[in-house]
């Protein structure tokens, strides 16, 4: 089997981190490095985490290149509700050791992206900036972001998308293989108390997971009633070498820049209303049963 070789865009964030661990407990992918974005904390923190994370995994030898320390346009906002002051609240890792590369991450993304599945699970702050600034095209874009008839951020809009739609709209357009990973199917696939006590005890890293998500379930419990978490950004990595994971269909979406009420919603043509071109494959369903267990064997193993 030919490992998958995959770029991550992201903004650690509890979530992320999680997707990272996923990535690097996975023989189907060969992580080709990692940049940061602001979104989930300012850029000094979630470049922090990503290193945090690799260093506890012995992973030095992945590059982390800092991306975009603000929004295409809008003023930035951190969601320091969700994920805390650290942008990984809850977890004992130690503070990063190391630092990125000087290389700033678009110019980074631009020299390894040919060939690459480039997955994003932050603002798409950085992608954005590739298509605008480069030629140089991923072979496809795996993207956490945005829903079809959810939100989180405000009523209507998911908070990668909501943070930069201007970036979100531009990557929309741009004329990629695009899949749309929503909140339609990440809230879908809980992991739950029983998954995190597998992790807990499974050895040093499942304990780690265990106690950022003792951290990351109490948004979840006290906003949505969940009795667990959804990793987000863990389904965008899983799909990316485990496509029947996830139920597709071929859709248009627009993203919305121009209203306050709706600032970000991906507007999801379901139902081929407006005659306007597919450009993105979406995420409409999801075997949460089969993505929890694929997670927690995996970052169990470590
Ligand atoms: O809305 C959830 C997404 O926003 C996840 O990627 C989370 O990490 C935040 O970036
Ligand atoms: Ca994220």
């Amino acid at each position: 089997m030919t490992p998958i070789p995959i770029l991550l865009d992201c903004d650690p964030g509890h979530d992320d981190a999680i997707a990272l661990l996923l990535a690097l407990a996975s023989p189907e992918v060969e992580l080709r490095g990692v940049t940061t974005v602001a979104g989930n904390q300012t850029l000094e923190k979630t470049t922090a985490n990503a290193l945090r994370v690799l260093e506890l995994m012995g992973r030095e030898d992945v590059e982390v290149a800092a991306g975009a320390d603000r929004p295409l346009v809008r003023e930035p906002f951190v969601a320091a509700y969700v994920h805390g002051e650290t942008g990984l609240d809850g977890s004992d890792l130690r503070p990063a050791r190391g630092a990125p590369v000087a290389q700033h991450a678009v110019d980074f993304l631009a020299e390894r992206v040919a060939g690459i599945t480039l997955v994003a699970t932050g603002p798409l702050t950085n992608v954005a900036l590739l298509l605008a600034r480069h030629e140089e095209r991923p072979e496809r874009i795996v993207l956490m972001g945005g829903a079809i008839a959810e939100g989180n951020v405000t009523p209507a809009a998911e908070f990668n998308v909501w943070a930069d739609p201007e970036a979100a709209k531009r990557v929309f357009a741009g004329g990629l293989d695009l899949t749309m990973v929503g909140l339609d199917v990440t809230h879908k696939a809980l992991v739950r108390a029983e998954h995190k006590e597998r992790l807990r005890a499974a050895g040093r890293v499942g304990r780690t997971v265990a106690e950022l998500l003792d951290f990351y379930d109490r948004f979840h419990r006290e906003v949505y009633g969940f009795d667990g978490s959804p990793i987000h950004d863990a389904v965008a990595l899983a799909y990316a070498f485990r496509p029947d994971l996830l139920e597709t269909r071929e859709l248009n979406v627009e993203v919305d820049t121009t209203s306050d009420l709706c600032r970000g919603r991906t507007v999801v043509d379901v139902w081929r209303r407006t005659g306007r071109e597919a450009n993105a494959r979406v995420a409409v369903g999801i075997n949460s049963s089969a993505f929890v267990e694929l997670l927690v064997e995996r970052i169990g193993s470590l």
